[in-house]
């Protein structure tokens, strides 16, 4: 989902979450490798199916030969294979190079989207798990020795206990009268499933766990968590009421955004739900934190279960959010509410007792959506016509124009390079009241992506007077734009023919 994408580079964008990626294709060409044996497999489209089929466990990297951090990951996977080879059981690292055009359907099965991407392939390549450990040879080594063994490890003493309870992480423990029958399977089959994204641990005796009424026996699940109840139990043991009861429970009430990175896995959550998301942004260092904390709380409790999730976000980690929202530091305290549809909803200057009766009327529908716009300009007399996205309407859909409009960015070049070929094609309609040639910031501006397609700087679009809308992809020159605005512009004539046809 792009809009997850978006937000998870804007929020994250000073952390590494799981390293660096290439993005896309660069030049710089690699070199040919040494003799000396390999422990990485190479695989490609021939025999990789045939190959990952007969592994219970594998890794596989998807590199391609231009990509640096790929380049720097080279030694330390190799490193790793090499330990791992002697493992019991060993473990198999192997390598497809995702850029070589016919092992792009393979890349494009696994959902590759930069460089690399490490994959950990179980039971012949059934079940696919995201690599999410370090990137040097000891951290790569550490991981996979623990993904590729028990999914659940027994806690069979106080220290067992305290060496796997994380403080900042989330831990499920069964509790168990003996380790058999088909309870203890199915937290087994719970393990397995959810193993990339939580710790598990399993014990006959509940008095050495941290929290929770250490006379239970069991059988039952007690999750760990660094907020909020701090444990929950939780007692039936079908396998998708314990992934559920698993992702719901970890998921905090309120999810905090700051620069403390044992948040962010919290974070990557939030964004990857597919609720609706309230987002509050304070100064965590004001005195009204605590009002602001326990009041919002109260607020995201009562909407449990109703699809909406809460955040709370730390104005001094969250420029990159401000920015794409177009929000400034003198709004907040502020929350805003997106929709999945892209839809926004801003209450500015909001105070602690103010949020539950907005965040109703924004359930209730009682809320006008948000857009982000520059100011309307007070005067607009220069030959290109400014329009932002309050006045995009007007000028555009409602004038009974032909109107030929720039998306630019105030940073690209080549929309610099456009700039005075614009002046000019304006220039040369300034005394045709039909035409109008216009831009507008599309970094500072909302635009209906419903309606135009902007992927790069600049976009040109046009839309005559009789409402055909049409994506300009000609030359970059004055004549091009003139002759294409004279093609396709609306005549009386044209317009005639066509009411006729009706
Ligand atoms: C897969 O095929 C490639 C290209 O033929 C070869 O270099 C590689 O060694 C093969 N890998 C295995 C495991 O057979
Ligand atoms: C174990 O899980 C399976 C599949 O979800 C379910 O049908 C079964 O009832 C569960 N067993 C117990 C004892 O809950
Ligand atoms: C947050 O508040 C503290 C204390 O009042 C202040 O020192 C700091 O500059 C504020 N941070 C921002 C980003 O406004």
């Amino acid at each position: 989902m792009a809009l997850v994408k978006v937000w998870i580079s804007l929020f994250l964008t000073v952390f590494t979450i799981t390293g660096s990626i290439c993005g896309s294709a660069s030049a710089e060409e690699s070199e040919s490798e040494s003799e000396s044996k390999e422990f990485v497999v190479t695989l490609d489209h021939s025999n990789f199916t045939e190959f990952v089929a007969k592994h219970k466990f594998i890794v596989v990297e998807f590199y391609a030969p231009w990509c640096g951090h790929c380049k720097k990951l080279a030694p330390e996977y190799e490193k790793a294979a090499s330990i791992l080879s002697t493992n019991d059981p060993p473990v198999v690292l192997a390598k497809v190079d995702a850029n070589e055009e016919k092992n792009k359907a393979i890349a494009t099965e696994f959902e590759v989207r930069g460089f690399p991407t490490i994959k950990i392939l179980r039971y012949g390549g059934s079940v696919v798990q995201e690599y999410k450990g370090p990137r040097d040879a000891d951290g790569i080594v550490a991981y996979l020795k623990k993904q590729s063994g028990p999914a659940s490890s027994e806690i069979k003493s106080a220290e067992d206990a305290s060496s796997i309870v994380d403080s900042d992480k989330i831990l499920v423990v069964g509790v168990f009268p003996e380790f058999s029958g088909e309870k203890f399977e199915n937290f087994t089959t719970l393990a397995e499933r959810l193993r990339a994204d939580y710790d598990f641990g399993h014990t006959l005796d509940a008095k050495l766990l941290p929290r929770g009424d250490s006379s239970a026996a069991g059988p039952l699940v007690r999750l760990f968590k660094p907020f909020d109840e701090l444990f929950v139990d939780f007692q039936e043991f079908d396998v998708d009421a314990l992934v559920k009861f698993v992702e719901e429970t970890s998921t905090p009430t309120v999810t905090l955004f700051n620069k403390d990175p044992k948040h962010h896995p919290f974070v990557m959550k939030y964004f990857n739900s597919p609720n609706v998301k309230a987002m509050l942004f304070l100064n965590f260092s004001t005195e009204q934190f605590d009002a602001f904390q326990s009041k919002y709380h109260e607020v995201a409790q009562l909407y449990k279960g109703q699809d909406l999730s809460f955040l709370m976000g730390d104005v001094e980690a969250s420029q990159g959010a401000f920015q794409y929202f177009g929000l400034k530091e003198e709004q907040v305290p502020l929350i805003i509410i997106q929709t999945n549809d892209g839809q926004k909803y801003l209450k500015r200057n909001v105070e602690p007792d103010q949020i539950a009766s907005w965040v109703k009327d924004f359930k209730d529908g009682n809320v006008q959506p948000y857009k982000k716009s520059e100011p309307i300009p007070e005067v607009n007399n220069e030959p290109v016509k400014v329009v932002v996205a309050d006045s995009l309407q007007d000028i555009v859909f409602n004038s009974g124009k032909n109107v030929l409009l720039e998306f630019y960015a105030p940073w690209c070049g080549h929309c610099k390079n456009l700039a005075p070929i614009l002046d000019e094609v304006a220039a040369s309609f300034q005394n045709d009241a039909d035409v109008i040639i216009a831009k507008i910031d599309a970094t500072a501006n909302d635009i209906p992506p419903d309606t135009f397609d902007v992927k790069g700087y600049p976009t040109l679009y046009f839309r005559s007077s009789t409402g055909n809308l049409l994506n300009y992809d000609g030359g970059r020159t004055k004549e091009d734009i003139i002759n294409f605005i004279q093609k396709n512009r609306a005549t009386v004539a044209k317009e005639d023919s066509r009411k006729e046809e009706l």
